[in-house]
């Protein structure tokens, strides 16, 4: 069977985050767990990068828009090799594939008279990329309830697309189709939504050039919704590509609660439009909040660097972690702290020690080697049974795209794992003779639990099939779905090894030890500096571990200095007008840049970290009052201030569009 499954396609204007990566975890689960059924699995993710926004986080890093999303771009993308991400392909919607299908709809559209031109007067609001009319705005805001910030009037001659005209049969199509938009009550908000009545949809912009031009108009560039959702057939070579020939329609567009109205408004009547048929589902998740309660999202600064959780806890947790947390269609919180316990709990105390003891079992009692087992008792039997129902259970609920069930389910196969150990109780049958026979058939059942949870956890988790391999012999038995209640697969006389923990506990007191003890090193040169006794608070929590492990890895402070001292600095806000290489001398570059009119020349010692380009335009903070020093031959008048730790380094700026000149205090 054929079952085509895609994520969203993220806005490069920032790194990707925890909060984005469930989606993208989950799809990748439902793939894997696809393929191993033998079904023809299509998987797709993406880029959105047409998107306003994308000009204007691009022009605030003084870079133009296509050089700062391949920036971003090869941080998804690596984002996604770090989880485990096993798509099928990456589109990027500034690619020639993507950008020629869009032109050639929206050239379709408009010779069908379901695109027409006029003028479009109301108000936009840049974050969301969503046009809202007067009346929708909440306080004179944005009225999505995670936004509320300011939006923009526009009055600009623009393109419609003819939604009222096909709002009677998408409702229509929704009743007639329970299962195309999941769960339920987003279904019901579509279903009021559609009912309220459909207005026609902006489809084109003239204020800016970044985009998708309109092939017939090129001063109009398409609208990044309309461009954006797309993707889903342009990826697959439509209208010709065997590829879209083969796996449109998609099986399930996953997506996020506040992306639902866009998937199951737009992109169908799109789709109906072009007499293309829907895709199956829509399943319109719930958000991670941080445990303060806001969505975890860039903008909020509530994103802990995601980068550095993967490397401190490995792919396997964070992906158990989201994926166990998220219930189905409700929010969910996501903080170091719980994924620290359930890792010691779930992964390490349940499957993991399963595993490494019973594998340690076959090791002392039978010196390794897998033995021949004996007759079954009720307990095998119950275990056989469990593993069928659990089986049928994870496929039904991964199907429900409930993510946090299926995990819920197998894990009830860990507990029986666990249980089965304190019932059968080896170490006891070891002591005598008579229950040999008894102690091969639990140590063979042993190891055939353990193969059966590598395919189990293999959707979820791909690291476990990978670490559990070795152990059991080196044979793959991880590839197929169907073996996940099949019996006696293990050959009897496979050696087995008892290798490393699967899933190490983190000791939180052991870590904390070390990470005080930095501290207090650190401490003690801070002392030796200043003379002062400094106090810290070494009640932390695992969140706080990386904060602290860099507060121990600080520089020293420097020497105590009076208000008076330091009133004597004279720091400005300048702009950098100009900025070149300094001739052989790899570090140093040469900016002109201008202070309430005056301009003055300064050599900065940054140009391993910023390319000219990128500072031309910046407001920068200036040491103006340091006396002038000759470097390489060239008078530097000031300094400019950066920050920097561990061969990172930053330029401060100021956010506000404030006057050159002004002073810093
Ligand atoms: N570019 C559009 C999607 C176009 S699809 C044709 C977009 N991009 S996004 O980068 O803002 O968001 C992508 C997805 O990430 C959305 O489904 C959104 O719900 C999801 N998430 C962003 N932050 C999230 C959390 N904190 N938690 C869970 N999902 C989150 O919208």
């Amino acid at each position: 069977m054929k079952y085509y499954i895609t994520t969203p396609i993220y806005y490069p204007n920032s790194s990707p985050h925890i909060g984005t990566a469930y989606t993208t975890i989950a799809a990748d689960a439902m793939a894997r767990l696809r393929r191993m059924k033998g079904d023809d699995v299509y998987f797709l993710t993406g880029t959105d990068e047409n998107a306003q926004k994308i000009v204007r986080t691009a022009e605030n890093a003084g870079m133009d828009p296509l050089t700062y999303v391949d920036g971003i771009v090869d941080k998804f993308k690596e984002f996604w090799r770090l989880l485990d991400i096993s798509n099928d392909d990456f589109v990027r919607t500034t690619e020639e594939r993507h950008a020629k299908v869009v032109q050639q709809i929206f050239t379709m559209l408009y010779e069908k008279g379901d695109i027409y031109k006029s003028e479009y007067e109301g108000w936009y609001c840049t974050p969301c990329e969503t046009f809202w009319t007067e009346n929708k705005l909440v306080d004179g805001k944005c009225p999505n309830p995670d936004c509320g910030r300011n939006v923009e009037l526009l009055k600009e001659e623009s393109y419609f697309f003819r939604m009222s005209k096909y709002s009677g049969r998408l409702l229509q199509y929704i009743q007639d189709h329970p299962d195309f938009i999941q769960p339920t009550s987003r279904r019901n908000e579509m279903i009021r939504f559609i009912e309220g009545g459909l207005d026609d949809l902006c489809v084109s912009r003239t204020t800016f050039q970044w985009g998708i031009k309109v092939p017939f108009d090129p001063k109009h560039v398409v609208y990044v919704w309309l461009d954006a959702l797309i993707n889903y057939i342009s990826a697959l070579g439509y209208p010709d590509g065997e590829k879209y020939k083969t796996y449109w329609p998609a099986s399930v567009h996953l997506v996020g609660k506040d992306i639902v109205r866009f998937h199951t408004i737009i992109w169908p009547i799109i789709l109906m439009a072009l007499n293309l048929p829907l895709p199956e589902k829509v399943f319109g998740h719930g958000w991670f909040l941080s445990k303060e309660g806001g969505k975890i999202s860039k903008s909020r600064g509530n994103v802990q660097d995601s980068f550095q959780l993967i490397q401190r806890y490995g792919a396997d947790p964070i992906r158990y972690f989201l994926l166990r947390e998220l219930q189905y269609g409700m929010d969910g919180t996501f903080s170091e702290d719980d994924l620290v316990e359930k890792l010691n709990s779930d992964l390490a105390n349940d499957l993991g020690n399963f595993v490494s003891r019973t594998l340690a079992m076959v090791v002392k009692y039978r010196n390794g080697i897998v033995p021949e087992p004996g007759e079954d008792t009720d307990l095998e039997r119950e275990i056989r049974d469990l593993s069928s129902k659990v089986k049928q259970g994870t496929e039904e609920k991964m199907l429900a795209c409930d993510t946090a069930a299926a995990l819920e389910v197998i894990w009830q196969f860990v507990s029986r794992c666990n249980k089965y150990v304190d019932e059968t109780a080896p170490w006891n049958l070891a002591k005598s003779e008579d229950n040999q026979d008894r102690l091969d058939t639990v140590l063979y059942t042993f190891m055939e639990c353990i193969r059966i949870l590598g395919i189990l956890c293999a959707p979820f988790m791909p690291g476990v099939p990978r670490k559990i391999k070795p152990l059991l012999g080196d044979t793959d038995f991880f590839k197929d779905w169907e073996q996940a209640d099949s019996w006696n697969v293990i050959q009897p006389g496979t050696a087995i090894r008892k290798g490393e923990a699967i899933f190490p506990r983190i000791d939180v007191s052991a870590y904390l030890e070390q990470v005080n003890s930095e501290m207090e090193r650190c401490v003690t040169q801070v002392q030796g500096n200043t003379g002062h006794q400094q106090e810290v608070n070494l009640e932390v929590s695992p969140s706080q571990l990386g904060n602290l492990q860099q507060m121990a890895e600080m520089v020293p402070l420097k020497e105590e200095i009076s208000i008076e001292e330091f009133a004597k600095m004279d720091f400005r806000v300048v702009k950098v007008l100009q900025a070149e290489k300094v001739e052989k001398a790899d570090k140093l570059l040469k900016l002109e840049v201008e202070m309430g009119g005056e301009r003055r020349t300064i050599v900065s010692g940054i140009a391993q970290h910023y390319s000219p380009e990128a500072l031309v335009g910046k407001k920068v903070i200036l040491v103006a009052n340091l006396k002038p020093a000759k470097l390489r031959g060239i008078m530097s008048q000031g300094m400019i201030l950066a920050a920097s730790q561990d061969g990172e380094l930053e330029v401060l700026t100021v956010q506000k569009d404030l006057p050159t000149g002004a002073q810093v205090k």
